[in-house]
């Protein structure tokens, strides 16, 4: 049957519940623009689509676009209702069935759509669509389907709504497989509301007052919450997150507080692999098997591979660590950084578009930017790349096995040669030949027996200064604290 099938999807509201002047849409769900997640269901099942679009329609055709996902658009240049929305497809119709759905339901499965089209065949209806239970008058998003001895007696708008549980009583979905001829036959004949826009609900009215036949399926309610309000976004996200932690679970990803995890749809993450509290993993971050993703990491765009350690508070972003290395905790790791095998990127250090090479070590409070650094490598505490001369990025290469003392300045363009080594405290202005010892610092001198003289004169200064201070204090006329004697203190 999915042949004769072509869904319209609904996408030109205002947004208007939403309060920000956006188009509902274009925000994102776990990472993704709410429009895609509809618009990927349909792709998946190969049923042809049109999106409607109006209100801010470059930024959906947009997300649509970078998705990748080969769709038609047509416009509704004036947002009167969903039903009109519907209308301004018609010269799309091509299938028997048309399939309508609202962008705004990123929940939606693929098995209620599956029903829905089981549904629809096996009974032969006009008109089948989606309802789900829930009582919550609060709810009044959702108009209710009202029913009296089994047939539809009325639809009342979720406002008017009093949870009346005596009530046969079930949320509409605004979810609806219908015949191309019936769809044909009815919609010109709505009747506009009070507010001048026509309603796809009233189809169901139709069809009952003409003797149509009519279908229906039940959904759970998790799975077609509709998103009109920026607190309806948030409780969905938390359902999205939640599924998606679930996901992972099963797939022996162990999570310490999985309560307080953000996970985008699009990461992956390798068996055995652990994630601490309040981690965050963002935009198509992959991370292989048995890595230790400790507390409040946060990781973007980030290839991570197996058994790789980030201690508490590292930030990756568009970078790519390799096996069994250790980076963190408080470490920075960005901007087309790769950190090779075994590599240790240890506390407030910062890499940017820097290659850190197997075994080598940078530990503790450096600044790595725009290096290529070797393998077996020691950058001591404190040093710097050098890297921006107030016009261009320059490169500092550090070859294999050399080392990095305490506190190095490495100002680029600057090659450290393979097993060479600088002196604590250097400033490195230029190249230093392999198994070299390079010395970028002021000459120490010792002054043997000085260090009492020194003392003694430095003594001597002080009382006098304080001899100064006093008498100027009584010039001025300073007030003095009275002396406590000491029994009374
Ligand atoms: C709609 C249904 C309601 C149902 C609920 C389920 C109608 C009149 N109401 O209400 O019965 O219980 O969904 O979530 O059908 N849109 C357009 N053009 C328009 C108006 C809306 O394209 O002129 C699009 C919106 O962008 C949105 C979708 O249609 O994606 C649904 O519109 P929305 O305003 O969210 O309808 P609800 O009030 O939720
Ligand atoms: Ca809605």
């Amino acid at each position: 049957m999915s042949t004769s099938i072509q869904a319209i999807l609904l996408a030109a509201g205002k947004s208007s519940r939403f309060k920000t002047n956006n188009t509902k849409l274009g925000y994102t769900l776990c990472g993704q623009e709410l429009i895609l997640y509809p618009v990927k269901l349909l792709n998946n099942l190969a049923i042809p689509t049109t999106v409607v679009v109006g209100h801010q329609k470059e930024k959906i055709k947009q997300a649509i676009l970078q998705a990748q996902i080969a769709i038609g658009f047509v416009e509704q240049n004036e947002q009167k209702g969903t039903a009109h929305a519907v209308a301004c497809t018609q010269k799309t119709w091509t299938s028997e069935n048309i399939l309508i759905m609202s962008g705004d339901t990123p929940l939606i499965k693929q098995e209620t759509i599956d029903q829905l089209i089981t549904k629809h065949s096996d009974s032969q209806a006009d008109i089948t669509f989606a309802t789900a239970h829930n009582t919550d008058p609060s709810l009044i998003t959702y108009d209710r389907i009202v029913k009296k001895n089994g047939t539809i007696s009325a639809i009342v708008d979720g406002k008017s709504y009093e949870g009346d549980t005596n009530v046969d009583c079930c949320l509409n979905t605004g979810i609806y497989l219908i015949k191309k001829t019936f769809l044909e036959e009815a919609l010109p004949l709505l009747k506009p509301h009070d507010n001048g826009e026509l309603y796809l609900t009233d189809l169901i009215l139709y069809a009952i007052e003409k003797n149509k036949k009519y279908a229906s399926i039940s959904a759970s309610f998790d799975t077609i919450r509709g998103v009109n309000t920026l607190k309806e976004l948030w409780a969905a996200e938390h359902i999205k997150r939640s599924e998606l932690i679930e996901y992972w679970m099963e797939r022996g990803v162990y999570f310490s507080a999985a309560q307080n995890v953000y996970l985008d749809i699009n990461i992956t993450i390798g068996a055995g692999t652990f994630i601490g509290a309040g981690v965050l993993l963002l935009n198509g971050t992959k991370i292989g098997e048995n890595c230790m993703i400790d507390a409040f990491s946060v990781l973007t765009n980030s290839i991570i591979h197996d058994n790789v350690t980030l201690a508490p508070h590292s930030v990756v972003t568009n970078s790519e660590i390799y096996d069994h290395a250790h980076v963190g905790p408080f470490a920075h790791v960005r901007n087309s950084s790769i950190i090779k095998e075994h590599a240790s990127i240890g506390n407030f250090v910062e890499v940017t578009k820097t290659t850190v090479g197997s075994h080598t070590k940078a530990k503790h409070l450096s600044y790595l930017g725009n290096g290529i650094i070797g393998s077996h490598v020691n950058i001591g505490a404190g040093t710097i790349f050098c890297n921006y001369n107030g016009f261009t990025k320059e490169t500092t290469t550090v070859q294999d096995h050399a080392y990095i003392g305490s506190n190095n300045a490495l100002v680029a363009p600057v090659t450290i040669g393979a097993q060479a080594i600088t002196g604590a405290g250097s400033v490195i202005t230029r190249d230093v030949p392999d198994n070299a010892l390079a010395l970028g610092r002021a000459t120490q001198i010792n002054k043997d027996g000085y260090a009492p003289v020194l003392r003694d004169r430095l003594q001597k200064k002080n009382v006098s200064r304080n001899a100064e201070h006093d008498a100027l204090g009584s010039f001025l006329g300073a007030i003095k604290a009275p002396t406590i004697p000491e029994d009374q203190r």
